[in-house]
């Protein structure tokens, strides 16, 4: 897998990802107790794959000492732009090569970007050199209870012509449930947090619409042609089952933090 960068996303990210800001408060409250639990709030976060700010725009606000690394210039950008007080530092580093000295942060985050990177275990292995003994390792995902995407991306796949068909995506829940999993094999503790119950309400025509205009990274390695041709046939599958793609329906899920000690 190749670096994915969201710089072609940087525009529609947080309209096509945002939390309403009571959720987003919420959530930066609950990082914010998780560190104050574990570890002392005077030493420094990194947040590896910062983004446009989701999380780390409220956790610089709320005085932690927060270091954001992305290799989107794009998505750093908007970051900056959100943050007027410009209380985050933010810099352009690759997640596999962090560049700093051994043991340098109190704690190390990670929100919904261990599915996009080529090597996830690289990525939290250099997490974890960078966090000082005694630090926490924070993994962040979304947890979907019912997504009318994952739905509609089944339904996709099958669609497919054979031998078109690409390689189901690797949702972030996975991916980051493997490496939570992986910690505690190697003898670390985990402990799982919800912090807010997150929620939108979208319709099929929505959601096709996004995969067509390519706003989620699994289809960037989609080729056109094949992409065009089963979005087509899905949307006549779903209508000749008399579907109403304009109806909206509630997506419903929650956000957890997988707080993570080393042992001893
Ligand atoms: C889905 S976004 C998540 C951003 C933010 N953490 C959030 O939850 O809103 C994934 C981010 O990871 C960045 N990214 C992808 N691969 C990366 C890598 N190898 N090293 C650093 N950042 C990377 C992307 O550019 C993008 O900004």
């Amino acid at each position: 897998m190749t670096l994915r960068s969201f710089d072609r996303v940087a525009d529609l990210y947080d309209r096509t990802r945002g939390y309403p800001p009571a959720v987003a408060g919420r959530i930066a409250d609950g990082i914010v107790q998780a560190l104050s639990d574990h570890t002392a709030l005077d030493g420094r976060l990194l947040d590896v794959g910062a983004g446009t700010g989701r999380h780390g725009l409220g956790l610089a606000q709320r005085g932690v000492r927060y270091v954001g690394v992305d290799i989107a210039r794009g998505m750093l950008e908007r970051f900056r732009a959100r943050d007027r007080a410009a209380a985050a530092r933010l810099l352009l580093a690759e997640a596999s090569r962090l560049p700093f000295r051994d043991a340098s942060f109190a704690a190390a985050l990670t929100v919904h970007v261990l599915h996009v990177v080529p090597d996830a275990e690289r990525m939290v292995a250099e997490m974890r050199r960078v966090v000082r003994p005694g630090g926490v390792l924070l993994l962040g995902m979304d947890r979907w209870t019912q997504r009318l995407r994952d739905e509609l991306y089944r339904r996709l796949q099958e669609t497919f012509a054979e031998g078109e068909r690409p390689p189901p995506p690797r949702t972030d829940a996975m991916v980051t449930q493997q490496m939570a999993d992986r910690l505690e094999e190697r003898g670390w503790y985990l402990e799982y947090r919800v912090l807010a119950t997150i929620g939108r309400r979208t319709s099929a025509a929505e959601v096709l619409g996004s995969i067509e205009r390519r706003t989620w990274s699994w289809t960037w390695q989609v080729r056109e042609e094949p992409l065009r041709r089963a979005l087509q046939q899905l949307r006549q599958d779903l209508l000749a089952e008399g579907g109403d793609l304009d109806r909206a329906v509630d997506d419903r899920g929650e956000f957890v933090l997988h707080v993570a000690r080393p042992a001893g």
